[in-house]
């Protein structure tokens, strides 16, 4: 039996078709989250919903290492793309991490983490190669995994898969005024979410191999909310299944 691997949503509509794979899942709620065990391709999984935010991101990390003694996490959601050419059905698989919104100058640098010396942590190498191929393999044959109609309705033409800098901070990016601003202080950052350089953080202090894929549903600007909840169902959870499949289908 393998060491359990932590499966970690943002969302109910993702994790929804990851559980749907899983043939024997039983429930435990622990911090008022419900984790989810079980197996998946004779992995031992524990699935669980991250909530929106880096604190309620922090405490399922901590929970899955210290309860459930998860050795490595795999974190799948949604993103804004911010990076020149990162598109919406777009792919980011995160190389490092980054709480944008981490701000304790002048006592310390900008975004530099307090007590840690830095202001960016690494995603695990291994672990985040194998996803990357899972991710490409899935886009490569995206027809199989997303319906004709729903690609041509969020105009998915040949998607792709980015490697780089996933920054994260309490907020929904939806202004292109803040994307812009975001854009010139972060240049390298391809994408903003909400809870990856939490997870980043705690998966540092425990030493647990952490990977995250973000499928960007939008680009972060003043159109960041049309078709949101549409676009979970109809894609993100199709990717979300689709790569979590290929990832643990391999050895
Ligand atoms: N998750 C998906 N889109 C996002 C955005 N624009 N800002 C923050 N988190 C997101």
């Amino acid at each position: 039996m393998t060491a359990p691997i932590a499966i970690v949503s943002a969302l109910h509509e993702e994790l929804a078709a990851v559980l749907a794979l899983m043939p024997d899942e039983q429930q435990q709620t622990v911090g008022g989250r419900t984790f989810w065990r079980g197996h998946l391709h004779g992995h031992e999984v524990v699935a669980v919903l991250s909530g929106i935010g880096k604190v309620a991101a922090a405490t399922t990390a901590t929970v899955l290492i210290e309860r459930f003694g998860v050795q490595r996490i795999v974190f799948t959601g949604v993103a804004g793309g911010l990076g020149d050419g990162v598109n919406v059905g777009d792919v980011v698989v995160a190389k490092q991490f980054l709480q944008h919104d981490m701000d304790a100058s002048p006592i310390f640098a900008r975004h530099e983490v307090p007590g840690y010396g830095r202001s960016t942590f690494d995603a695990d190498a291994a672990l985040t190669a194998q996803l990357a191929r899972a991710s490409e393999g899935m886009l490569r044959e995206l027809p199989v995994h997303v319906p004709d109609a729903v690609r041509s309705a969020f105009g998915l033409h040949a998607p792709t898969c980015h490697r780089g800098l996933l920054i994260s901070g309490d907020r929904f990016v939806s202004t292109t005024a803040e994307s812009k601003a975001l854009r010139r202080e972060l240049p390298a950052a391809l994408a903003v979410e909400m809870e990856g350089a939490a997870f980043a953080q705690v998966c540092h202090d425990y030493q647990v191999p952490l990977a995250v894929v973000r499928t960007i549903s939008d680009r972060s600007d003043d159109s960041a909310h049309v078709d949101f909840p549409r676009f979970l169902r109809e894609v993100a959870s199709r990717y979300s299944a689709a790569i979590i499949d290929a990832l643990l289908t391999r050895p």
